[in-house]
Parts: C-alpha cells; structure tokens; sequence
C-alpha cells in the first residue's frame, strides 16, 4: 500500500481539499494517510465494499475506558446507533426508521415550504448579509426541532450544543473541546431528560412521543438508549444539511448555474450533484473485524480504516469529468449518504429540504449574488462554510 502526506488542518488542504483526493486516488484505491496513521479508501468501489462489509463496522473491538472529563460525553454517545452494530444497532434503528419513511416525510413538504419562505421574507435587503445565519442554519434546525416536538424558542440552544459534541470528529480537537462537549452532552442530556418527562404525561403527534410509544409496548428501549437517539437525531438531523444548502448556494452562484436547473423537473438531479460535488461530510471510519481484502489490499484485523466520501464522489471511472459540476449529468448514486446498515436515516428529509429550499431562494431573490469570497471553516472531516456572505 501507498503512503501518503496531508495535514488535515493545513489551510489550503481546508479550502480545497479535492486536488488531495486526486493525488492519493492516482496513488491507489486504499492508500496510507499518514497524517491519520490509518489506510484509507479513494475510489466509490471501495468504499462501498467497506461500507456494506459485514467483516468491519463502526463500534470499536475494544471500547478504551472513560476519561474523567470525557465521562458525560461517552456515556451519551456509547448508546447512540450511530456508533453501535447489529443487534443493539438493528433494533435501535428500526424503532426510528418508520418515522422517516419516504410518505412520512414527503407530508412534511407544506410546513418546510412555509417556513422556508417565512425564513426569505425576513431576510435583509440591499445590505451583504450571511445566508449560513439567516437561512441555511436556521431551516433545517427548525425542521428537526419540530420534528422531535420540541418549541422553536429552544432551537438555537440544541443548535449550540450540537456545534459543541459533533467538534469532538474535527481533526483540530483539543482538550478545549472536549471539555465543551462533555458540558454540551451532560446539559443535552438533561434537557432532554426533562422533555421525555413531559411528553410521557402529555403525548403529541411528534418523533419524542413516538418513541415514547414504542417504549411503553414493548420495553425494549432504555432511557439512556431514547436520550442518546434523541441527541443523535437532533444532532445529524441539522448539521450536514446546513452545510450542504451553503455549499450548494456557493456552488450554484460560482459556476453561474442557469436557473432552469431549479425547475420542478430538474431540481431533484441539481441536488443529487450538490451533494455530490461538494459534500458536507467527507470521512467516516470503520474497525476491521475480520481480514478482508478490498481493491486488492488486504486489512488485517483490527485496523481502523477511513472512507473518504468525497474523494468516493469524485472517482472519474463513475462520473466522467469528476471535477466539473453539471446539473444535467445522469444520476448515480453518490456516497454523501453513506451505504449499509448505516446509510443515512435522514435522507430522504435532507434532499426535500434541499429541494425546497434552493429553488424557493432563487426565486424569492432572482439576482442573489456573492458577497466576498466563501471560506471554509478548519473543521475536518466537516466541509462547511464558517459564513455566506451575499445580497440581493
Ligand atoms: C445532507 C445532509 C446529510 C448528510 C450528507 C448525511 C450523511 C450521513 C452519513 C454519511 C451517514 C453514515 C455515517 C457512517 O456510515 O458512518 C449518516 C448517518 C445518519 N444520519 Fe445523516 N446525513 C444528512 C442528513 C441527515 C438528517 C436530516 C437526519 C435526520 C435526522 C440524519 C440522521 C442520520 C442518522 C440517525 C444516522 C445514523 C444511521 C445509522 O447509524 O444507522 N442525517 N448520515
């Protein structure tokens, strides 16, 4: 196997991180980031192969105990199914995943219509001011805050303590942040604790009272286990999707995509090559617990191995002309989502949110145009924007 170089904090890598991907993708399929002392996958072969492996998943072989200051954060994250495999993880996931069907979410389209437009009406006029505030953040933290039936007074409060846990997957995290995070998961943990108590005595048509439901049939859902999936969901059900509207504005604005390619009959293939061409997530790792061999190079047991998502959207035996963005390209699915038994719960809900909102904006503000030069925040493995800066 290759080895190859990369800091994942340099500032040019954090604009830019695609010439990387080509460079180490010229290299291999799986190649050695060094960096990350971990091999990890290039090609959408490959990272599909690991993704949909039974031999490799996401729950360490060995969980290292607790630190002191970690406490309060591992505890919530030890039950989340994010982090957990088959059967804890089967039978979490089945208990959310009725209420993400695609019906269920496709009879949320009115309310994310009116609230997208309610978040335009209130944008400022004349005046530069950052979408990724005014628009892009506050859509989908609202559609998942009411989603789990909590009030929109608390949004910005459950925005904040997710900003705090998700930076403890950032390549630039310190003790700094991993105090804050513990503080964010214990303060979380405990909001939530008194959400369920009050939803328990007065149920409403909302995800928290779903699964209060289904915990009261059948028990076969802890308290811990009903908090940690609450903050899971909160947690994803915002994070990625405010990025990849921000992006995707970014896009859609530099490379000056006509507005046609917003139309009701091709809105969906624009969104599908938003989340392909510049995805908000770009590695997820998983433990080998068996040896496989993938693309050709063998994984010994208990190696820690990284699937680079985007570099996987990039590979230019799938998509001819990788690096160009093109709304009319014909679909195939892309890896932004993930694949196997973690494939994204949320996205169905994240492409309609992205569905309404982009051609909503573009034509609430026909001449939305950039102001200043987008940067990148240095938050690897998240590709976001640290503002949007634009008028109309
Ligand atoms: C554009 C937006 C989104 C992107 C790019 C995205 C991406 C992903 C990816 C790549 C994974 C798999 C991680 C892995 O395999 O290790 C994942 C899992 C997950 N996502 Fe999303 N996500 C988005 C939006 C959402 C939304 C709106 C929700 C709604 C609540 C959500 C909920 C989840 C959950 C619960 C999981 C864990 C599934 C499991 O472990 O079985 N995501 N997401």
């Amino acid at each position: 196997m290759e080895h190859i170089q990369q800091s994942p904090t340099d500032p040019a890598f954090v604009q830019d991180p695609y010439p990387f991907y080509e460079r180490a993708r010229a290299l291999g399929e799986v190649v050695f980031w060094n960096d990350y002392d971990m091999p990890v996958a290039l090609s959408l072969g490959a990272v599909n192969a690991i993704l949909k492996a039974r031999t490799m998943g996401r729950e360490p072989p060995k969980r290292p105990p607790s630190q002191k200051h970690l406490a309060d954060f591992d505890r919530v994250e030890s039950h989340s199914l994010l982090e957990l495999e088959p059967p804890d993880h089967t039978r979490l996931r089945r208990m959310v995943q009725h209420a993400f069907s695609t019906r269920r979410i496709a009879a949320l389209s009115l309310d994310i219509s009116v609230l997208t437009y309610s978040l335009i009406d209130a944008l400022p006029r004349g005046e530069a001011f950052d979408l990724l505030e005014g628009f892009a953040g506050p859509l989908p933290v609202l559609v998942i805050t009411r989603l789990m039936g909590l009030p929109d007074e608390d949004a910005r409060q459950l925005q904040a303590w997710s900003n705090a846990m998700v930076a403890m997957y950032q390549a630039r995290r310190n003790r700094a942040v991993e105090e804050a995070a513990s503080k964010a998961a214990a303060a979380f943990e405990d909001y939530l604790r008194r959400a369920i108590a009050a939803k328990t005595s007065a149920p409403g048509e909302d995800l928290i009272s779903d699964l209060i439901r289904v915990r009261e049939q059948d028990d076969a859902l802890s308290e811990a286990e009903m908090i940690s999936t609450c903050v899971l969901l909160l947690n994803a059900g915002h994070e990625a999707t405010v990025h990849t509207i921000a992006n995707g504005v970014k896009t859609l604005l530099e490379k000056k995509t006509p507005v046609a390619a917003l139309e009701p009959t091709a809105i969906e293939s624009t969104v599908e090559e938003i989340l392909r061409f510049d995805p908000p997530l770009h590695k997820f790792t998983r433990y080998v617990y068996e040896d496989t061999t993938v693309s050709g190079v063998e994984l010994t047991a208990g190696t820690e191995i990284g699937c680079l998502l985007a570099a996987a959207n990039r590979d230019p035996t799938v998509w001819p002309g990788a690096r160009m963005f093109d709304t009319t390209r014909k679909v195939t699915k892309n890896a932004s989502f993930g694949a196997g038994i973690h494939f994204c719960i949320g996205a169905a809900l994240a492409r309609l949110e992205m569905q309404i909102a982009l051609p909503a904006l573009f034509a609430r503000c026909p001449n939305l145009a950039l102001a200043g030069v987008p940067e990148y925040g240095d938050t690897y493995h998240f590709h976001g924007l640290t503002r949007l800066m634009v008028t109309f």
